[in-house]
């Protein structure tokens, strides 16, 4: 698995995505009711407000705010931080319209949610979406409650475990973890592509070496099982999208295929990271009834309520105010 935060930065300066839900529109912003919750919060803010989105990305939320900031006269100034190598303004240089509002957020890469750079009594709204859980939450209380002005407001989308996004993540996370296990589909197309290298490093065929074709006979049952075994799960995507990426290759194997699967194999590593920080951050009933036991005494106004979009479990609706 890997460490720190190269899953998040590789995710951030790779997809053409302002937020985390991979590519195409949903990856450029929010519609529906996330939007409405959001627009909400911003038409209560007064003109002029200081606005940071915590655990940004690629900055989707702070865009938001600017984009919301511009149509309805409120100058707000837009700040973005996230612990990870956040730089959307490269990723975007061939988008205008989205670079132009990307320009107007001051982004803060590397920046923990636990050690803002901002000064105490400085911030009219925190933000986050998907983002506040990932952090210690002793010390994100603490530190946003500092950057904070007296009155301030702090509003989060937290993963509800029990939204459809959170039961995917889990099935995929299981999914990949199944396949990179030692008798794993990815493991055993790693052992095949070595064996085919070895062939042509010796100038010989790879059909014509038992091993090989041996190994091959394997990878195409490991296959039909999968195909089996996930077609009426959860996984079901992930299986069809891994096999119609491999199973050709498996067919007709060329050489460099080992050097392509090993970078593939990477970014499904990274991937699974990034399921399990977000598995591990998800509020289950008893960690949003712990956070509430917790701060209850020192957060004014706190509520942590289901949040719905088309009727759907989405998230948990964290609100609190900093008191005078
Ligand atoms: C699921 S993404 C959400 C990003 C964005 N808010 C969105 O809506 O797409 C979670 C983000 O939290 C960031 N993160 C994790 N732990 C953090 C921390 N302690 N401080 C700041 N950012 C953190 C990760 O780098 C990642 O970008």
């Amino acid at each position: 698995m890997t460490q720190g935060t190269e899953h998040w930065s590789h995710y951030w300066q790779n997809s053409k995505s302002l937020n985390s839900f991979g590519e195409g529109d949903a990856a450029l912003g929010y519609t529906g009711n996330v939007q409405f919750y959001w627009h909400d919060i911003f038409s209560r803010m007064a003109t002029g407000a200081v606005i940071v989105d915590i655990a940004s990305g690629n900055g989707a939320l702070a865009i938001s705010a600017i984009a919301f900031s511009e149509l309805h006269n409120k100058n707000f100034t837009v700040y973005a931080c996230d612990i990870a190598d956040v730089k959307p303004e490269v990723l975007f240089q061939a988008d205008p319209d989205i670079l132009t509002k990307l320009k107007k957020v001051q982004f803060y890469p590397a920046t923990a949610i636990e050690n803002l750079p901002f000064e105490n009594n400085s911030i009219d709204l925190i933000i986050s979406q998907f983002g506040f859980e990932y952090a210690n939450q002793i010390e994100a209380v603490a530190e946003c409650n500092r950057v904070l002005k007296p009155d301030g407001c702090f509003n989060a989308l937290i993963h509800h475990a029990d939204s459809f996004i959170s039961k995917d993540s889990e099935a995929g996370l299981a999914f990949y973890k199944h396949c990179l296990s030692e008798a794993g589909f990815l493991t055993q197309v790693e052992r095949l592509l070595m064996l085919a290298e070895s062939c042509w490093l010796k100038k010989t065929s790879p059909t014509t070496n038992v091993d090989y074709v041996a190994q091959n006979k394997i990878l195409f049952k490991i296959a039909t099982d999968l195909k089996v075994q996930y077609s009426s799960t959860a996984a079901a995507f992930w299986c069809d999208d891994l096999l119609s990426r491999l199973v050709p290759v498996l067919a007709s194997p060329r050489p460099g295929n080992l050097t392509s699967f090993l970078s593939f194999r990477h970014t499904v590593v990274l991937y699974m990271a990034r399921l399990e920080d977000q598995v591990n951050a998800t509020w289950s009933q008893d960690n949003k009834n712990n956070f509430i036991n917790t701060f209850q005494s020192n957060l004014s106004a706190l509520r942590v309520t289901p949040f719905y979009e088309e009727k759907a479990l989405f998230a948990w609706s964290l609100y609190w105010h900093k008191a005078d």
